[in-house]
């Protein structure tokens, strides 16, 4: 599923009509999940053909899972990430479908010093060599989602394997993509052309 509802507020006002190539971020984000050859894309969202999404992000995912009843895995991606690859999506799925796991998330090793910080002043240095910054698509097995869900109803989680995390799933890592950015600020769409320019004239 896409998750392309919200309000944007970050970026200045909703995304789904925004384009890359002409093509809606939402419409690249479908196309490549077709390109895999998964069943069902379901858009949430109001886009063309998408259904209604809630107030928190993780309502609106559980609306696209509800939307799916007899799928045993669920792969869930954010519209605002249109750099997604074929090659990511099939990383994930080796991570996850054949192995003993609940589901799997793309994780790149953070590079940058982390400091925790509060009220302008530092108060700690991160020991970074095992944080992992993590990016969509994120997939689970549909049952341990929807159980994620309706344990925790009241945790406005920033993502889905969060929810998964806290009731013990066990959540596999693929190498995500430096490319598979997210736009969240109006820089960022900008940032997301030059990719789709540069990839267009890769051999
Ligand atoms: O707000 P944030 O940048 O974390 O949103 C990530 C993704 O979740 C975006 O693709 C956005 O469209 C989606 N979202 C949603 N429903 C909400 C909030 C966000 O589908 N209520």
């Amino acid at each position: 599923m896409v998750v392309a509802a919200g309000s944007g507020s970050r970026f200045g006002g909703p995304k789904h009509d925004l384009t890359i190539g002409g093509v809606p971020l939402w419409q690249r984000c479908c196309d490549v999940f077709r390109a895999v050859g998964i069943e069902t894309v379901v858009v949430v969202g109001d886009v063309p053909g998408g259904i209604a999404g809630g107030e928190r992000r993780r309502d609106s995912v559980l609306a696209g899972v509800e939307a799916v009843p007899d799928a045993e895995w669920v792969l869930i991606h954010d519209a605002a990430r249109p750099m997604v690859t074929v090659d990511l999506v099939d990383r994930l799925l080796a991570a996850a479908i054949p192995n003993d796991v609940d589901g799997a998330i793309p994780g790149l090793k953070v590079t940058d010093t982390v400091k925790r910080v509060q009220r302008d002043r530092v108060v700690e240095t991160v020991d970074r060599s095992d944080l992992v910054a993590v990016q969509t698509p994120q997939i689970f097995r549909r049952s341990v989602l929807l159980e994620a869900h309706r344990s925790a109803p009241g945790l406005d989680a920033t993502d889905d394997a969060g929810l998964v995390e806290l009731i013990g799933g066990t959540v596999a890592v693929a190498a995500g993509d430096p490319s598979n950015i997210k736009i969240t600020y109006p820089d960022d769409l900008a940032r997301a052309k030059a990719i789709d320019e540069e990839r267009s004239e890769e051999p």
